[in-house]
């Protein structure tokens, strides 16, 4: 912690962490009290003008404005640019147990969409077509029977249902469970790298600071399982150009795939129903015991 600033200054700091010593929470406490350490030594550090705090207080009114309760929450997506939501991720997950990594969750899962047979098709917008499959398994190498796959991904356009109103109900979204050898299977379109939205205070931030907005292409998954921890990741094209360059830095080079190109005579093609060729990626999750 810095040391500057006058000693009246330093006095105030030390008057405000003492005003929360009887939080009744001892976590709470701890909480506080830290918080409140940090923001005066940033304060002290950057010494910001009264019209420069004004513009912070504004750019955060705006960001929980810019909010809505279906897709839209600039909160999330400013943690995730600065990092703090792979942060409190990498925190969480910190002991190696050979379960598959984790990501960020992000802003666009919607809740409640349909539940969708083994290899049902989700996409309503047009795509190269794509399968992707493989099992979900525990840590000691069995089956996970019956976990409930969450999957969401954006149409072409590099939007998802919900954000772009355009696009049909649960387009691009499902919920897949898999068989009794933990066998999952979802039918789609190969995902394509999209900008995060910058119509808000996220993207003037980005915008003034010099960032760009781009995602790797990414497929998401929350997978859920009695008996198991959640896991929330994504599936990334291993051949896209921003793997680098994330703007929510959430690229683990464990969940890097490869869409394979399969013809149309290709026996899944006839299993799953594709007319023509189609792109396959396989993958297989695996979940920590709760
Ligand atoms: C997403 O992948 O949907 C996402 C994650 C973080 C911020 C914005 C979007
Ligand atoms: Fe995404």
């Amino acid at each position: 912690m810095t040391m500057q600033g006058t000693e009246a200054e330093r006095a105030l700091t030390e008057q405000v962490v003492s005003r929360f010593a009887d939080t009744p929470d001892a976590r709470l406490r701890t909480l506080m009290q830290s918080l409140v350490r940090h923001l005066h030594a940033y304060v002290r550090e950057v010494e910001p003008t009264e019209a420069e705090w004004f513009a912070a207080i504004r750019f955060l009114t705006e960001t929980g404005q810019m909010c809505d309760d279906v897709v839209r929450q600039e909160f999330i997506l400013l943690s995730d640019t600065l990092g703090v939501s792979m942060l409190v991720d990498a925190i969480n997950h910190r002991y190696a147990s050979g379960a598959t990594d984790t990501t960020v969750f992000g802003p666009f899962y919607i809740d409640g969409m349909p539940e969708r047979a083994y290899g049902e098709n989700m996409a309503f917008t047009p795509g190269t077509p794509a399968l992707v499959q493989g099992r979900v398994m525990t840590t000691d190498g069995k089956p996970v029977a019956n976990a409930l796959l969450d999957v969401w991904q954006t149409a072409d356009n590099g939007m998802y249902s919900g954000q772009d109103t355009a696009q049909p109900h649960g387009n691009l979204r499902g919920r897949y469970r898999t068989d009794a050898e933990g066998r999952y299977a979802i039918r789609t379109i190969v995902p394509v790298c999209y900008p995060i939205p910058t119509d808000g205070p996220v993207g003037r931030m980005l915008n003034a600071t010099g960032r760009y907005p781009w995602r790797p292409a990414h497929l998401h998954f929350m997978i859920t399982a009695a008996d198991h921890s959640t896991l929330v990741t994504h599936l990334f094209n291993q051949n896209d150009p921003y793997l680098d360059s994330d703007a929510v830095f959430g690229v683990k080079p464990s969940l890097l795939v490869d869409y394979r190109e399969h013809t149309a005579d290709d026996a899944a093609a006839q299993q799953f129903g594709f007319e023509g060729g189609f792109s396959e990626a396989r993958y297989d999750f695996v979940l920590e015991r709760a």
